[in-house]
């Protein structure tokens, strides 16, 4: 455990040092900064909560990721960090849809902004989930080597979005390419988000989440009530465990249980 704390503070460190030298300037951001000159959609409510999407504003549906924002908010504040990795041991337990809910809290807060990267570079559903046409190529950008400001969007003041249209059949290449955490990096500096999530991709079906691990702060995993095995949450929690601090399971599609029970992890 000693190790990972170490590797992660030397990693946290190297980012730091690289911020400053990209954006030295980055705390006085104006109303003209790169955050607000990012190009500005607008969600459509009633498509979000047909997909089960309901924490764009404050109410009992939104509770329960109210107080995961909080918990997760704490834990970065308590430790100065900026980025969660939402992974899950299989396929379809729900992380792409609490990722989103989980960003829609965050921005509601005053004084938070959130960044949410789709790296489930399989499986790309960010833009069907909040109801937008094809047309962003986020994984496409990173490819290219060329920052590409026009690849992230933004939905009202603090939640910016980086997401894709179309799969990519072998992604941890990418994933764990040098000049894709460069180019992340590079990213974080210039908009300034407090905090990242990344979208990723199930641990136990391919390496394409482990490629990308050593780039965020901390985890936290979804599991599927009814779905998720025992066996499944142990292996993706010994997985997690050895390359980044995991914050918690996230236990959804709770059918037999009261809403705001339904959400949590320790810290
Ligand atoms: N709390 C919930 N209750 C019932 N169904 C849910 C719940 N959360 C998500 N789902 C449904 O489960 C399916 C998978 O959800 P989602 O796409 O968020 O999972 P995922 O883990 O990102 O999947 P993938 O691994 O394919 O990316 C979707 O049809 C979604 O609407
Ligand atoms: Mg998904």
């Amino acid at each position: 455990m000693e190790r990972i704390q170490s590797a992660l503070a030397k990693a946290r460190a190297a980012r730091d040092r690289k911020m400053q030298v990209a954006n030295p300037g980055a705390k006085t951001q104006t109303e003209s900064g790169p955050w607000q000159d990012l190009a500005e959609i607008r969600l459509d409510p009633k498509v979000l909560e047909r997909n089960r999407v309901v924490a764009h504003h404050p109410g009992q549906s939104a509770a329960s990721f109210d107080l995961m924002r909080t918990n997760l908010i704490r834990a970065l504040r308590t430790n100065g960090w900026s980025r969660v990795a939402i992974t899950s041991p299989t396929q379809g337990c729900g992380k792409s849809t609490v990722a989103l809910n989980l960003a829609l809290s965050l921005a509601r807060m005053a004084d938070t902004r959130v960044l949410l990267v789709e790296l489930d570079l399989r499986h790309p559903s960010m833009l069907s989930l909040m109801g937008l046409p094809p047309n962003q190529d986020f994984a496409g950008m990173l490819a290219s080597g060329r920052l590409d400001y026009g690849q992230i969007r933004r939905v009202g003041p603090h939640l910016a979005f980086a997401v894709n249209s179309r799969p990519l059949e072998s992604p941890a290449e990418l994933l764990s390419a040098a000049r894709t955490a460069d180019m992340i990096d590079e990213i974080e500096a210039k908009l300034r988000p407090d905090v990242v999530i990344f979208d990723m991709s199930p641990m136990l079906a391919n390496d394409d989440a482990i490629a990308f691990l050593d780039q965020v702060d901390c985890a936290l995993m979804v599991a599927a009530a009814d779905e998720t095995t025992v066996t499944e949450v142990d292996r993706c929690g010994k997985d997690l465990a050895k390359r980044t601090q995991v914050l918690g399971v996230v236990l959804n599609k709770c059918r037999h249980m009261e809403q705001e029970e339904s959400r949590a992890y320790p810290e």
